[in-house]
């Protein structure tokens, strides 16, 4: 326990029983790190952006990025990584506090985000083995040992002892820099075996036997105490200087708690003014630091609550908090002094502002997809699927307006578009032909629950909104055109195309499109001979009457007591919905194999979202074949090609996902008649995801009022802007 005479504990603890009159009382209550006070406790953790300028100077889109992060009511900003020395680069684009020409550049940044009242400190490190600089041409990458960068493959060179006082001295000089840049103190990252001090801290990296040994207590933190023994030297004894750290390394050789536990101590006498806990060592997919919805909320709150329990400065608790229900409980339980929160900040900057004014629900909650990740990794530029304006805050700008908008499609894209159009001030109606809102988002909510917070938080949205919402409406354009609406967002989503297998019409064969109109409760003449006549009028009668009560929850319930499936289930193909279907249904209790003749499962997808589903997939025992051939489908059997050998897969129920395609039918009439016509979502590029209906929809709004391309291009070019 904290020495309770502590003068520094006091104080601190103190200012956690100020009173405040919300409904979360301690998030939304000041607190200290070192000599720096914070207006509330919650904080946004590092998240490499890759928006910076190729000279490793702040760009004005960073900076706006992350204004907008202050200007939502942040307490402090812990900035993405940056080098201590900046011919070892993180990443192709990534900012440096390597030399004094650095200091006027990041001056910008402390001053912008100063003005809206929230702190701001660099998470500074040496990139140690995981620099990309041999990427460029640089310098060979540097450990503790030879050490293989998990994302880049190439191995590090051992650093000879007497080149530690050097690297120390960086870290000093990087921290002075911060200072005078206006910072409010540092992170010092030494977190998930990675980078230079993580990799030094760790069995699993440092394999020396010099005084640096990570195999002995008493040489394990040496380089970590010399390095803040530069910064105190340098930076000042008084400048805060948060200390990243897993409390655990959950791998097979890698640090224990009860080891954090003794070393935490030492640190804080070294000059480490509060820990930020997280868990795990980095891979390529970084599968444990950015922990997926099956981690569970605050999955290292223990490990926070272990070392709080030891020092008497502040615990920062990172890693999937990502309601402020669960972030208040774990300050009311004393198991953190201060929340982090990332992937929530990216997801919704007005999050600390929404839990200081009482109203959660109106938080716009991460779904867990990824995307984050993936889009940084895949095209170096983070982006976030439910949030279009994440990182393009200068670019992408909503003007107010007052025409009259017509959306037709109330799925993502339709109900994005309506939701930001209405908050601009333009008169909005939307027209859905189902009686239920959701779109395919909601049969996306029902095989994956994660993407109901999506979902659920756009039906809220919208219901508070001043928006004339009809469904059970089929749009046509007579009907659109007495509106006379002054333009027309169509967001009608795709057509689901069946491949020719030979045996794909039979009757016992299920298809996605005939899903997908089960769920609509509308049959479509193709698809008519594959229900008996009693399951037709069930459909037709029946779903449409019940779909306001159809909520993706209530589907998942009743789909635990019946599916028209039997035991052993086919999916021909693996797109991403076909890979949610297959665990969905083995989550059931079916026996599920999925046939693939691409190369890949959930092609529309980044390698960390994909492993997630590999990893499910492989867990519920669903048998996966890519680059099958599938020859034909007979009763109760799919008859597939692997070189040329012929195998037959029985099967109590095939299911063929089908390909979705681009449907501009209504929105080539539209345009035809002379309507200011603007396509959104996957109508128009499928296969998109949330991601791409939510950028469209943003971008059709930003470009309300200007000339839409479409009535001049015809049906040839369909474009937004
Ligand atoms: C896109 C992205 C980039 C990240 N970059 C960093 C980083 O530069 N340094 C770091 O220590 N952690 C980084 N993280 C990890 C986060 O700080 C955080 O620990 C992790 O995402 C778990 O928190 P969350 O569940 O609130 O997202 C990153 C996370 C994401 C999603
Ligand atoms: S991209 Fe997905 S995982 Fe990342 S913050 Fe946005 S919603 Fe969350």
């Amino acid at each position: 326990m904290p020495d309770p005479l502590c003068a520094a504990y006091i104080e601190f603890r103190a200012d956690a029983h100020m009173q405040v009159n919300t409904r979360f009382p301690l998030l939304t209550s000041p607190a200290r790190i070192g000599t720096m006070t914070l207006k509330n406790r919650m904080v946004m953790s590092p998240m490499t952006t890759a928006y910076c300028n190729d000279d490793q100077t702040p760009s004005e889109r960073l900076i706006r990025y992350f204004e907008e992060r202050a200007k939502g009511g942040v307490g402090l900003i812990t900035m993405e990584l940056i080098t201590v020395d900046e011919t070892h680069r993180y990443m192709h684009r990534s900012m440096t506090l390597g030399h004094d020409r650095y200091i006027d550049a990041h001056r910008q940044i402390t001053e912008r985000i100063h003005a809206h009242g929230a702190k701001v400190q660099p998470q500074i490190s040496h990139t140690g083995p995981e620099s990309v600089a041999p990427m460029f041409g640089g310098p060979q990458t540097l450990g503790p040992s030879v050490n293989v960068a998990p994302v880049w493959g190439w191995a590090s060179r051992e650093l000879d002892i007497a080149e530690l006082p050097g690297i120390a001295a960086q870290y000093g000089e990087a921290a002075r820099r911060a200072r005078e840049a206006g910072y409010d103190g540092i992170e010092l990252h030494a977190a998930h075996c990675y980078n230079l001090l993580g990799s030094f801290l760790s069995p699993l990296r440092n394999k020396r036997t010099d005084d640096y040994s990570a195999f002995r207590a008493e040489t394990r933190t040496r380089l970590i105490n010399e390095v803040l023994g530069e910064i105190r030297a340098r930076a000042g004894d008084d400048f805060p200087v948060t200390l990243s750290i897993s409390g655990y390394e959950r791998s097979p050789g890698g640090r224990s708690l009860d080891d954090t536990q003794r070393l935490a101590p030492e640190l804080v006498a070294a000059g480490v003014s509060c820990f930020r806990v997280s868990g795990g060592i980095s891979d390529s997919l970084v599968t444990m630091m950015v922990g997926r919805s099956e981690y569970g909320d605050a999955h290292n709150a223990a490990q926070a609550e272990a070392i709080r329990n030891v020092v008497d400065v502040p615990v920062m608790l990172v890693g999937r908090i990502h309601d402020p229900e669960v972030g208040e409980r774990i300050l009311a339980e004393g198991k953190a002094d201060l929340i982090a929160m990332a992937r929530p900040l990216l997801a919704d900057p007005e999050l600390p502002n929404k839990v200081i004014k009482g109203v959660p629900r109106r938080i716009r909650r991460c779904i867990s997809c990824e995307n984050c990740i993936d889009s940084m990794q895949s095209r170096d530029n983070l982006g976030c699927a439910i949030n279009p304006f994440s990182g393009r805050e200068g670019e992408l700008a909503i003007q107010p307006g007052r025409r009259n908008v017509v959306v037709v499609g109330g799925g993502t894209g339709g109900l994005e578009a309506a939701r930001l159009a209405a908050t601009a001030g333009h008169s909005v109606t939307l027209l859905e032909r189902q009686r239920r809102l959701g779109g395919s988002l909601s049969l996306a909510s029902t095989v994956h629950s994660d993407n109901e917070r999506f979902l659920q938080w756009l039906l809220g949205e919208v219901e508070s909104l001043p928006i004339d919402v009809q469904t059970g409406v089929e749009a046509t354009v007579a009907g659109v055109r007495a509106m006379k609406p002054d333009e027309v967002l169509v967001a009608t989503g795709a057509r689901v195309q069946i491949p020719p297998i030979p045996g794909v019409e039979r009757a016992d064969v299920l298809t996605g499109s005939l899903l997908r109109q089960i769920f609509a409760g509308r049959l479509e003449a193709e698809n008519n001979h594959r229900l008996r006549n009693w399951q037709r009028i069930l459909v037709e009668f029946l779903v449409p009457r019940c779909q306001p009560w159809m909520s993706p929850r209530a589907m998942r319930w009743l789909s635990r007591v019946w599916m028209p499936l039997g035991r052993e289930v086919v999916i021909i193909g693996a797109d991403l919905v076909a890979v949610e279907v297959a665990e969905f249904l083995a989550g059931r209790g079916r026996r599920v194999h999925l046939l693939e003749s691409g190369r890949k499962i959930a092609p529309e997808v980044g390698k960390k979202r994909r492993h997630e589903h590999m990893d499910r997939l492989d867990r519920l025992g669903v048998t996966v074949n890519t680059g099958v051939e599938i020859r034909r489908i007979e009763r109760s059997a799919v008859i597939v090609a692997t070189l040329e050998h012929e195998s037959r897969i029985s099967a109590d129920s095939i299911l063929v996902a089908g390909e979705p395609s681009r449907d501009t039918g209504l929105a080539d009439a539209l345009g035809a008649a002379g309507l200011s016509v603007r396509v959104i979502g996957d109508c128009r590029a499928p296969g998109s995801l949330i991601a791409g209906a939510t950028t469209a929809a943003a971008e059709a709004v930003a470009a309300l009022g200007k000339p839409a391309a479409f009535a001049k291009c015809s049906n040839k070019e369909l474009s937004n802007a």
